[in-house]
């Protein structure tokens, strides 16, 4: 397994970015500035975007991986290498996702713990409602873990 940065043209991995964010214009606000890495093993099997927030903040803006890869492993190990990279860096790491029983339990097993709420952000950013498991997202939950 190798994780390595992607310096030009991220928008090569843009089906993957997609299944962590819906919407390309949305994925443009944080994809430039972020920094992205790719996970591969036989061929690429995931990706993550982090932004520097200020103030000691890590943002893990977008986190996917290949859909018949995952459950073995490469979310977590691509959290771990974030943990790695970053330790004495940053303070904290913090992710935004949907309240969906797809994603927080994932970030939880990670070691996040629920932080704060942005009350309607997928009402008010989003061009269309967003359903994750039938479950119509609305507000943004903010989870953070220590670096
Ligand atoms: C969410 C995602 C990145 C997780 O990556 P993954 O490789 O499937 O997850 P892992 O196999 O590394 O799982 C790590 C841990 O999280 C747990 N976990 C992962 N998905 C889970 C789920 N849906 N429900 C409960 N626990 C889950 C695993 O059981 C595992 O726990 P363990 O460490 O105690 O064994 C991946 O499923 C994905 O790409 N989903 C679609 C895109 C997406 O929703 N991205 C996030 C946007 S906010």
């Amino acid at each position: 397994m190798k994780i390595k940065k992607i310096e030009t043209d991220k928008k090569i991995y843009l089906g993957l970015l997609l299944l962590a964010d819906e919407q390309e214009d949305m994925v443009d606000r944080y994809l430039e500035r972020g920094t992205m890495y790719v996970l591969e093993d036989n061929g690429v099997k995931a990706e993550c975007v982090v932004t520097d927030e200020g103030g000691g903040v890590l943002e893990l803006k977008n986190i996917a991986v290949e859909p018949e890869f995952q459950g073995r492993g490469y979310g977590k190990a691509l959290v771990e290498f974030l943990i790695q990279t970053y330790i004495g860096q940053y303070t904290v790491l913090q992710v935004g996702t949907g309240d969906s029983p797809t994603t927080i339990p994932f970030y939880e097993a990670c070691g996040f713990c629920r932080h704060h709420l942005v009350k309607n952000f997928f009402i008010d950013y989003y061009d269309h409602p967003i359903y994750e498991c039938g479950v119509q997202l609305v507000d943004m939950v903010y989870l953070q873990r220590k670096l």
